[in-house]
């Protein structure tokens, strides 16, 4: 996959396995990792952030795993993070040597407070290293991304000095992170804008966006982001990832989905163009969130949009009325096309293999035979205990499975 610097569309970069996972109590074992990464392909993200190479042996070898079996010809991406290190950087080329569109995503801080307390670096340092490191990169991957980390909090004039070392050092892609959820919609798209406007080079680069969400706003910051001509958008599944957690994927593609009409223009089409605004598979979104929510345990708030339970439901009586007369009244998306089924296909003793099959797979689950036989055997014996055997019930069987072998 080559990407253009103005692509006319927007770029999934997917760092579920990356910044989701350093959510607290998130951690991923290897085979989780790979079952995600597959299951990331399949909804169609572009990019797959899969670790941090040099973080830990396990994460080495995700990255390397993923970037064997998942970052094929015809795959997505794989990227691996590095600080601006020489150590990290050589770590992240390693783990990603199989992967036959690797990308190293190289950064450094640029806030003040960053500089004092963190680093304890001058920004003239700070430059240098940004020009020195992502040449380094350069020379072993062809597919660099830089972050200024804290990018929200750095003083614009010095983030424009930095991107232009960053891209003439051989960047393709610059990553503007609000790294603590700072900034507020007009801000951010106002610093995107500053970028496109100030930097003299910044046509040979993608302009990517990486949001926390501690004041509850990631994703309408990342609206307005595209509106000024961010095209990437870096994301997580459900939300997950460091504190409040990053920008939530399913949100972010709904929103460009459901209300194209609205941001066609911006990518310079008609506004009723049908071109789709990204690559995702929408109808994978559900089975997606399940089973990050399975394999991660961090649960999803009922009301959580898009991929929470009530998020099609519909409770009081004056709704129902509306949605059984036209659906429109009160539902602007269809459950389907997030993947959800109309019809609930209750499992339970008399189920067979076939439906338990069907039910592993709208799941996200992707399971050998083997391994399906072995979960068949574990669903019949709860099976013979319960009226139901949940949705819950099914994950935790895998899951099991999936912790022995
Ligand atoms: O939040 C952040 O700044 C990051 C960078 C490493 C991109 O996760
Ligand atoms: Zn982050």
């Amino acid at each position: 996959m080559t990407i253009q610097p103005h692509p006319d569309r927007v770029i999934i970069f997917d760092t579920t396995l990356r910044d989701g996972e350093q959510c607290p109590g998130a951690t991923l074992n290897v085979d989780e990792k790979l079952v995600i990464a597959r299951q990331l392909a399949r909804l169609g993200v572009d990019v797959i952030e899969a670790g941090f190479a040099i973080a830990s042996s396990g994460d080495f070898e995700a990255v390397q795993r993923i970037a064997e079996t998942v970052g094929t010809e015809n795959g997505p991406i794989i990227c691996s993070l590095a600080r601006s290190v020489k150590a990290d950087i050589e770590a992240a080329a390693k783990a990603l040597k199989p992967a036959a569109h690797p990308r190293i995503h190289t950064f450094i801080a640029t806030s003040d407070i960053h500089l004092k307390y963190k680093l304890k670096k001058t920004r003239q340092e700070v430059l240098d290293i940004t020009s020195e490191m992502v040449a380094y990169a350069k020379s072993l991957c062809e597919d660099i991304e830089f972050s200024p980390e804290d990018a929200g909090r750095s003083d614009p004039e010095f983030l424009y000095q930095v991107l232009e070392r960053a891209i003439a050092a051989g960047a393709t892609t610059v990553n503007i992170p609000d790294t603590v959820g700072y900034t507020t919609p007009s801000e951010f798209g106002g610093l995107i804008r500053g970028i496109k406007e100030n930097v003299p080079n910044i046509d040979q680069a993608i302009i990517s966006v990486h949001g926390h969400n501690d004041l509850g706003l990631a994703v309408a910051n990342f609206l307005e982001a595209v509106k000024n001509g961010a095209r990437q958008l870096e994301c997580t599944i459900n939300g997950i990832g460091e504190r409040a957690g990053n920008a939530a994927l399913e949100e972010l593609v709904m929103a460009l989905h459901v209300r194209r009409q609205f941001f066609n223009p911006f990518f310079g089409r008609p506004a009723d163009s049908e071109v789709p605004i990204t690559n995702i598979n929408t109808r994978e979104i559900y089975k997606t969130s399940r089973l990050v929510s399975n394999l991660t345990g961090m649960l999803v708030q009922p009301n959580k949009a898009i991929v929470g339970a009530n998020a099609f439901a519909h409770e009081s009586g004056i709704h129902q009325d509306g949605v059984l007369k036209n659906k429109l009244t009160y539902e602007i998306m269809d459950a389907q096309s997030i993947g959800l089924n109309d019809n609930l296909i209750v499992l339970g003793k008399h189920s067979g293999r076939h439906a338990f099959q069907n039910r592993l797979q709208e799941l996200g689950f992707d399971l050998s035979d083997d391994e399906i036989n072995k979960a068949f055997v574990r669903f019949k014996d709860v099976a013979d205990k319960k009226k139901e055997v949940t949705n819950w019930d099914i994950e935790a069987i895998v899951n099991d499975e999936i912790q022995q072998t």
